[in-house]
């Protein structure tokens, strides 16, 4: 028998957008919900599904609706999203949505909206899979919200740190690399320093390290600024690492990184973020100079 929770987590595994599906019961009344199954079928004759618990509330509503519209969300509506997650009675009040074709709730600020006429209903295990047969659509320009293992992300912001610490000159790409209950860092024996790359990109990163024997596997950004002190773009991947410490290196307790003494004061305030995260087991990415800027929260 098939584990569950180890099911949903292997699922959690595929990266994906996040959308809302949106229709009306037969009083009129606007419902929804929060969906990442969301898959496009077919473009002759134009078709999209959905994925939907037999257990939501709205389950019956969408099962005999005649039209449901989905809304594909943009990076910024994350609060959107857990609205339309949560059972609270009335989402429609706490959000900005247009009523579209068919009368269908569309939801400001989406990315792309589509209205459908419910084209089969399929039933699958503890599942729904309403078929849509798409009427009308309309897209916008913007970065998506995404969804992977359980966490939101934005390729956007992500892509667009990357590039800017890429193009600008005298910049340089770090890690902050989790090893055995604490952090990488080069020691030359006076002072300690986060890894650099080689170059200011990801692939030179992991194939030094590579190359000293280590596995690293980097997960995201985690700070980026302008250092005004060299005139360059910093950028700071988060991540963790493995294997036999090559010389030169050591690992740091997360405890003793308040004290440690660390070369760069930037690095220094990084990592301490980074044990406080540690600590509140959520993370953030960090963005603007050397010394000052904003931390967003990234989630558990
Ligand atoms: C990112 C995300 C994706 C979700 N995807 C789905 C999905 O594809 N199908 C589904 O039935 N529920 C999904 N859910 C859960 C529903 O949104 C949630 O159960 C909601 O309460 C259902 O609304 P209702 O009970 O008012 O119908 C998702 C939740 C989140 C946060």
């Amino acid at each position: 028998m098939t584990d569950p929770k180890a099911l949903r987590n292997a699922f959690g595994a595929f990266a994906t957008g996040v959308t809302v599906v949106t229709t009306r019961q037969p009083d009129g009344t606007p419902r929804g919900f929060t969906a990442n199954s969301f898959t496009s079928v077919s473009l002759d004759p134009p078709l999209l599904l959905v994925c939907l618990a037999k257990t939501a509330h709205s389950a019956n509503v969408f099962a005999t609706a005649p039209h449901f519209a989905v809304n594909i969300l943009a990076e910024d509506q994350k609060a959107v999203s857990g609205l339309f997650a949560s059972r609270t009675p009335d989402k429609f009040a706490q959000c900005t949505w247009t009523p579209g074709p068919a009368d269908m709730p569309l939801i400001d600020g989406s990315l792309a909206q589509f209205t459908c006429a419910n084209h089969q209903i399929i039933d699958a295990g503890d599942h729904l899979i309403l078929i849509g047969r798409i009427d009308h659509f309309v897209t916008t320009e913007g970065q998506p919200l995404g969804y992977f293992r359980g966490n939101y992300f934005s390729i956007g912001i992500e892509k667009d740190l990357a590039e800017a610490a890429a193009a600008a000159k005298g910049s340089r790409l770090g890690a902050v690399l989790a090893c055995n209950g604490g952090v990488l860092l080069k020691d030359d024996g006076a002072a300690l320093s986060l890894p650099l790359a080689p170059k200011p990109t990801l692939d030179s990163l992991t194939a030094s390290l590579t190359a000293q024997g280590l596995t690293p596997q980097i997960d995201f950004v985690y700070a980026t600024f302008d250092d005004r002190t060299t005139g360059g773009h910093a950028i700071y991947y988060h991540g963790s690492v493995s294997g036999i410490l090559p010389q030169g290196y050591r690992i740091l307790p997360l405890a003793d990184l308040a004290t440690a003494s660390i070369a760069n004061p930037a690095e220094a305030a990084l990592l301490h973020r980074y044990a406080e995260d540690y600590r509140n087991g959520s993370f953030s990415i960090y963005h603007g100079t050397e010394t000052t800027g904003q931390v967003r929260q990234l989630g558990a």
